[in-house]
C-alpha cells in the first residue's frame, strides 16, 4: 500500500500492486453501477419472500402474498367462461338482423356457427358450404328461400319440405311431363326457352316458348326467370344449377321435378345455435 502512485501515461491512481514493473490502475466500478446491482439483490430477496420461489421436497414456499399461477388460469378461465355465457344468452335474447349490427356479438356467433356447421350441415352441404348437386352452394348470392339474416334464419330453423315442422318452406313444382300437363314438344320447347337464359348450349328462345313460360312456369320462377324466393322457385336465370346446367337436366327436371328435402333443426338445435348459423351462413359471401 506504501508505493500508491500516479501512473504518468493515464493520470490515475495506481493501487500499489505491482508485477515486474506493470502496475495496476485503481479504477473502481462506477456508482450507479454498483447502486443498480445492490438493487437487484435487495429486489430477488423481496421476490423470493413474496411469492412462491424455493423449491421443498413435494411443494414450494408459497409466498407470502399467496399468488399461485394455477390458480391465476382457474380465474382467467372462470371469467372468460361466464362472458361467453353472456354473450350466448344475448345472441338467444336478440333477433339475428340484430346481432348482426353489433361486431362483438357478431364475432361471437359466426365463429360458433362455423363450429356448428361443420357438425350439422357439412354433410349436405360441404365442410366450406359450397354445396353439391342438390344441396346448394351457400356461398353464392343466389338464394333460393332468400338471402336476408332473417331468411336463412327461418329456413334453417324450419327447413324446405320437412315433415317435421308445420312452419316448414314448402311449394312443388309440378308433375308437367309424368302428369301430362304439357306435350313432349311443350316440355322441349320450354326447356330451351329455359337454356336460352343463361346461354346453355341448345337453348333457344321462341315465341311459343316464351308463352308457355308465362303460362306454366313464371308464377314460381318469376316472368323473366329469375326467380322467386318467397315461393323456393330458384332463379332460372344465371349459370348457378341445383339439378344441372345443360339442355337435358332441365328438360328432366321440367319433365319429373325432383323436390329437394332441408331437415328443420327447429326442434333438433338450440335457438342460439340456429342463430349463430343464421350468422356464419349469412356472413360467408352472399348475405344481403
Ligand atoms: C340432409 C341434407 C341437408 C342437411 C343436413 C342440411 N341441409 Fe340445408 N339444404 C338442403 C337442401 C336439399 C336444400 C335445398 C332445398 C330446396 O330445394 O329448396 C337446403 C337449403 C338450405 C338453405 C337455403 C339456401 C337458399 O338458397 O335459400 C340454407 C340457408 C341451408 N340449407 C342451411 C343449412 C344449414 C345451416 C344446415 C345445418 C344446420 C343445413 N342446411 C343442413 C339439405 C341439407
Ligand atoms: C308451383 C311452382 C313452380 C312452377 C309452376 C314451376 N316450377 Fe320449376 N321449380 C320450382 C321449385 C320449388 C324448384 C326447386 C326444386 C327444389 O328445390 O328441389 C324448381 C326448380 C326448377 C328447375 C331446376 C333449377 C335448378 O337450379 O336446377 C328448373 C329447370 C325449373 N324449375 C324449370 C321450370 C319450368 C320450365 C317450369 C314451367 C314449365 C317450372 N319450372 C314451373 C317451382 C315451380
Amino acid at each position: 500500500m506504501s508505493d500508491k502512485q500516479i501512473d504518468e501515461v493515464s493520470g490515475v491512481e495506481t493501487t500499489g500492486h505491482e508485477w515486474d514493473g506493470i502496475k495496476e490502475l485503481n479504477n473502481p466500478l462506477p456508482r450507479w453501477w454498483l447502486w443498480t446491482f445492490y438493487g437487484t439483490i435487495v429486489f430477488a430477496i423481496g421476490y423470493t419472500i413474496a411469492y412462491p420461489a424455493w423449491p421443498l421436497i413435494s411443494s414450494a414456499t408459497s409466498g407470502l402474498l399467496g399468488y399461485s399461477s394455477r390458480a391465476d388460469l382457474d380465474a382467467s378461465l372462470a371469467s372468460a367462461k361466464a362472458a361467453q355465457g353472456d354473450l350466448v344468452a344475448q345472441v338467444e335474447a336478440r333477433p339475428v338482423a340484430e346481432i348482426l349490427g353489433d361486431e362483438t356479438l357478431a364475432r361471437f356467433a359466426r365463429a360458433g356457427g362455423k363450429s356448428a356447421f361443420k357438425v350439422y350441415c357439412s354433410q349436405c352441404h360441404g365442410s366450406g358450404a359450397q354445396g353439391a348437386a342438390g344441396y346448394p352452394n351457400l356461398n353464392d348470392d343466389e338464394w333460393i328461400w332468400g338471402g336476408t339474416a332473417d331468411q336463412i334464419y327461418a329456413t334453417i330453423a324450419h327447413g324446405v319440405r320437412s315433415n317435421t315442422d308445420t312452419d316448414t318452406h314448402f311449394n312443388l313444382m309440378p308433375n308437367f311431363g309424368t302428369e301430362g300437363l304439357l306435350t313432349p314438344e311443350q316440355i322441349d320447347l320450354t326447356a330451351k326457352q329455359v337454356a336460352s337464359l343463361s346461354g346453355i348450349e341448345g337453348g333457344e328462345a321462341t315465341t311459343e316458348g316464351g308463352q308457355l313460360f308465362t303460362e306454366n312456369c313464371a308464377a314460381c320462377h318469376g316472368d323473366t326467370g329469375l326467380g322467386n324466393s318467397e315461393l323456393g322457385g330458384p332463379s332460372l336465370a344465371d349459370p348457378i344449377w341445383l339439378y344441372g346446367n345443360t339442355l337435358e337436366t332441365i328438360r328432366a327436371q321440367v319433365e319429373r321435378p325432383r323436390h329437394g328435402v332441408m331437415p328443420a333443426w327447429s326442434n333438433k338445435l338450440g335457438d342460439a345455435t340456429i342463430k349463430q348459423l343464421a350468422v356464419y351462413v349469412h356472413s360467408l359471401g352472399g348475405g344481403q
